[in-house]
């Protein structure tokens, strides 16, 4: 393990969490300056809390028993992620759309996963819309958030190819192995204090991205 601080993350999860599990594991195993501080979930039902606390890490569920109780779980959510020293908000299969408010009071400090090379197909069934889009190519982004959905700045993209016969099953589980690389790195470059977000745009090492960086898993 390095001396470098560790940056504290609150991670956002609404099932399985293999994603938080990943980047958790690489925190734990010193690969990022990162530990999980915190991990909050709307479904108290959500495996990926109970995988949560198999790693250690504090766990909580908080009611959101609809749209209109958002200001309450954001309230919780928002005192369970100050009380854990959470530097950085990451939302990992979160399902729920949070409030513009709660963004912009964290802006440059919340980022997202989504399973689709972004601009193309924000929100959800993203494989089946690749799938009836006879699309070539499919992958996941990772972007800061902002107040519009699946389209803040975005950083790093993975990209697979769509083989013949592929289903809505084979693609989200090799899109789904591809971001259980790019976001712990993303994290990671956040945590050494290589990456920021400073007006319209994400940096990397000084330099502006002006388009997301993009790794090929099937070259
Ligand atoms: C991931 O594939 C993530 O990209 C997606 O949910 C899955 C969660 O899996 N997120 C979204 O669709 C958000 N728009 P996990 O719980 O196993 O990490």
């Amino acid at each position: 393990m390095s001396a470098r601080r560790a940056l504290r993350l609150g991670i956002l999860i609404s099932g399985r969490g293999s994603n938080m599990a990943a980047i958790a594991r690489q925190c734990r195993e010193g690969r990022i300056a990162a530990e999980v501080a915190v991990v909050i979930s709307e479904r108290p039902e959500a495996a990926g809390l109970v995988t949560a606390r198999e790693y250690g890490i504090p766990a909580r569920a908080l009611a959101w028993p609809g749209a209109a109780h958002r200001a309450q779980f954001e309230r919780e959510a928002a005192a369970a992620l100050d009380a854990a020293g959470a530097e950085l908000i990451v939302l990992a299969g979160f399902m729920r759309i949070l409030s513009g408010q709660f963004v912009a009071a964290r802006a440059g400090a919340i980022l997202n996963i989504h399973p689709s090379l972004l601009p193309k197909y924000p929100g959800l069934h993203t494989h089946r819309r690749v799938l009836a889009g006879g699309d070539r190519v499919h992958g996941a982004t990772v972007h800061f958030v902002t107040s519009e959905l699946d389209g803040g700045p975005r950083v790093l993209q993975s990209r697979i190819a769509v083989r013949p016969g592929d289903t809505e099953e084979t693609l989200s589980a090799r899109v789904q192995a591809t971001e259980h690389i790019i976001y712990p790195k993303v994290i990671g470059w956040r945590a050494d204090g290589r990456l920021e977000w400073r007006g319209e745009l994400p940096w990397l090492d000084g330099q502006p991205l002006t388009q997301p960086l993009l790794e090929d898993f099937d070259a």
